[in-house]
C-alpha cells in the first residue's frame, strides 16, 4: 500500500488509473479504524480495481465546543489494518492544503433532508461533511464510494448530492457492524467508561423493541418513540438528543408506519454521544 498526502499527486495517480480503464473505488474516513470502516474498504475490495482508503480529520464539520482535538488518531495502526485489506492507497492530506488561507467555498445543503436529526442538533455539521466529500471526489476521481449506514443521514445526504451536482459516481450503502453485543462500532466508543459502555447496550435494544412493536402491528410514531425513549431512559447515564421516525428515502416525517422506515437516534452518554439507527420494512 502507498502513501500519498499531496492532492496533485494523488489526482495524477486516479488519473492515470482512469487512463488503463480501471475503476476506482473510494472509502472516506477519520481515521481510527475498526471493523465497521474495514468492512467498506473490503466492498470497495470486491467491486473495484483499485481502492482509495481517505483518511482526514474534517475540520469543518466539527462544531465550536465539539471533539475535533480530541478525537482519537492512530495512523500507524490504520496502516497496518489497510495493508491487511489490500488498500491500494492511503491518502492522508494534510489540513492547511484541503483548506489553505484564503480558501471561500463550500458545498451547502439544505430543506428537511438536512434540517432535522443530527443536521438539527449539529448546525454547520453536514456543510463540512459534504464539502469535504465533494473535494475527495475531485481529489481521488472514483467510481464508486463507499459510506457506511452506520451514518444514515449522512448517506442519504450524499446520495442526494450526488444525483442534484451530477457527481459521475455511484455511492454504495454498506450495512452497520456492531460488536458482539449489539452496540454499533464507532471510533468514540473508546470514550466510553465501564459503566457508559454497559448503558449504551439500551440503544441497540430500543430500536430492536420498536422494530418488534412495527412487526406486531404498532403503526404510531408517538407510541413506538415513547417505546423507545423509556427503554433509553431505564439506563441512569443516557442523555436523548433526539429519537426519530421517518421515510427511510427522503427522510421525510410521518405519523404512521408505512412502506420502509428510519429509526434513528443520538444519546449522550457523559461527553460522549452516539447515533444508531435500523430500518425497518413493513
Ligand atoms: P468516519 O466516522 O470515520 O466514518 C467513515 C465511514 O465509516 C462512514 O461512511 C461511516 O458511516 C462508516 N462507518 C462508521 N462506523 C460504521 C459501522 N459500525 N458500520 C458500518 N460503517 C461504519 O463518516 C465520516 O468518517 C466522515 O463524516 C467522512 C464521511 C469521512 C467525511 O469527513
Amino acid at each position: 500500500m502507498q502513501v500519498i498526502s499531496n492532492i496533485q499527486e494523488m489526482q495524477q495517480w486516479s488519473r492515470q488509473k482512469r487512463l488503463q480503464g480501471l475503476t476506482i473505488g473510494l472509502v472516506p474516513t477519520m481515521g481510527y479504524l475498526h471493523a465497521g470502516h474495514l468492512s467498506l474498504v473490503r466492498t470497495a475490495r470486491q467491486q473495484c480495481d483499485v481502492v482509495i482508503v481517505s483518511l482526514f480529520v474534517n475540520p469543518m464539520q466539527f462544531g465550536a465546543g465539539e471533539d475535533f482535538e480530541e478525537y482519537p488518531r492512530d495512523i500507524s495502526r490504520d496502516k497496518d489494518l489497510l495493508e491487511n485489506e489490500k488498500a491500494d492507497i492511503l491518502f492522508t492530506p494534510q489540513a492547511r492544503d484541503m483548506y489553505p488561507p484564503g480558501y471561500s467555498f463550500l458545498v451547502e445543503t439544505e430543506g428537511e433532508i438536512t434540517g432535522k436529526m443530527c443536521g438539527a442538533s449539529r448546525p454547520g455539521h453536514f456543510r463540512g461533511v459534504t464539502t469535504v466529500v465533494s473535494k475527495l471526489f475531485n481529489i481521488c476521481g472514483p467510481d464508486k464510494a463507499y459510506f457506511g449506514q452506520k451514518d444514515a443521514q449522512q448517506v442519504t445526504i450524499l446520495e442526494k448530492m450526488v444525483k442534484d451536482l451530477n457527481f459521475p459516481l455511484e455511492i454504495i450503502r454498506v450495512p452497520i457492524v456492531r460488536e458482539p453485543d449489539g452496540l454499533a462500532m464507532s471510533s468514540r466508543n473508546v470514550y466510553l467508561g465501564s459503566e457508559e459502555r454497559r448503558e449504551a447496550l439500551v440503544l441497540y435494544r430500543s430500536l430492536q423493541a420498536a422494530a418488534e412493536a412495527i412487526r406486531d402491528g404498532e403503526k404510531s410514531v408517538e407510541e413506538l418513540k415513547r417505546t423507545i425513549i423509556a427503554i433509553i431512559n431505564s439506563s441512569p447515564q443516557a442523555q436523548i438528543d433526539y429519537v426519530e421516525i421517518n421515510r427511510a428515502d427522503d427522510l421525510s416525517s410521518i405519523d404512521r408506519i408505512e412502506g420502509t422506515v428510519l429509526i434513528a437516534l443520538a444519546v449522550k452518554f457523559g461527553t460522549t454521544r452516539l447515533i444508531d439507527n435500523l430500518i425497518v420494512e413493513v
